[in-house]
């Protein structure tokens, strides 16, 4: 598939306005300011594609990006941004809880933590419901360029270990990344080229 030729299709800030759920797609979820919007502008070498920010919370909308008419990508909202009022909160968490249950177009799930805290809360949630829903994961350690490759990997060593102590590896994969220093990219679009695969 060729990311480069990626194109901003639509925000939808509920299901009911999402694309119609056809074809292939795949989620990009995480923490707000894990980095979601930034894998995306690395992926097709676009910085304005994925609106980024330093202000977590910026994406704020389920995004659409169509790679052809049948495969898409899509940039979800971060989750746990403190500054928005609690009804709203809520209500992002709706949304996503719905996209995620309801898409039936859905492939995988790319997961992105900051390599520097990986595993909160937020991403144990995310991991527990799609490996009981059977929907495939791929973890991306992101931000990996703000240390070096041995701290790295014995930090995607550890990861890896602990999500088989606690019974969640099941059709999980992972990999560092960085979307500054464009490194992991090659891995990122073999695993959308699998799970995109009409
Ligand atoms: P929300 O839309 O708030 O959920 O955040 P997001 O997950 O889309 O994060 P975003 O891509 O906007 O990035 C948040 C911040 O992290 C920005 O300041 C980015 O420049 C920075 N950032 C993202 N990826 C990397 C990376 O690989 N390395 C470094 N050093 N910084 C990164
Ligand atoms: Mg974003």
């Amino acid at each position: 598939l060729d990311y480069r030729a990626i194109q901003f299709l639509i925000s939808a800030p509920t299901l009911a306005e999402c694309p119609e759920d056809i074809g292939a797609e795949v989620a990009f979820a995480g923490r707000s300011n894990a980095g979601k919007s930034s894998a995306i502008n690395a992926l097709t070498s676009n910085n304005k594609l994925a609106r980024t920010s330093k202000t977590p919370g910026r994406t704020q909308l389920i995004n659409f990006f169509s790679l052809s008419e049948q495969q898409r990508l899509v940039d979800l909202p971060g989750y746990g941004y403190a500054k928005v009022a609690r009804a709203m909160k809520d209500e992002w968490q709706r949304h996503l809880a719905e996209y995620l249950e309801q898409r039936t177009c859905l492939r995988g799930l790319v997961l992105l933590m900051d390599i520097r805290q990986p595993l909160k809360e937020f991403d144990l949630h995310m991991l527990t419901w799609a490996v009981e829903a059977g929907l495939p994961v791929h973890i991306l350690l992101t931000k990996a360029d703000k240390m070096k490759n041995g701290p790295a990997n014995n930090i995607l060593f550890a990861v890896e270990k602990a999500l088989k102590e606690k019974g969640l590896n099941r059709g999980v994969t992972l990999q560092t990344f960085s979307s500054t220093k464009k490194t992991g990219l090659d891995k990122l679009e073999r695993k959308l080229n699998a799970w995109l695969a009409p």
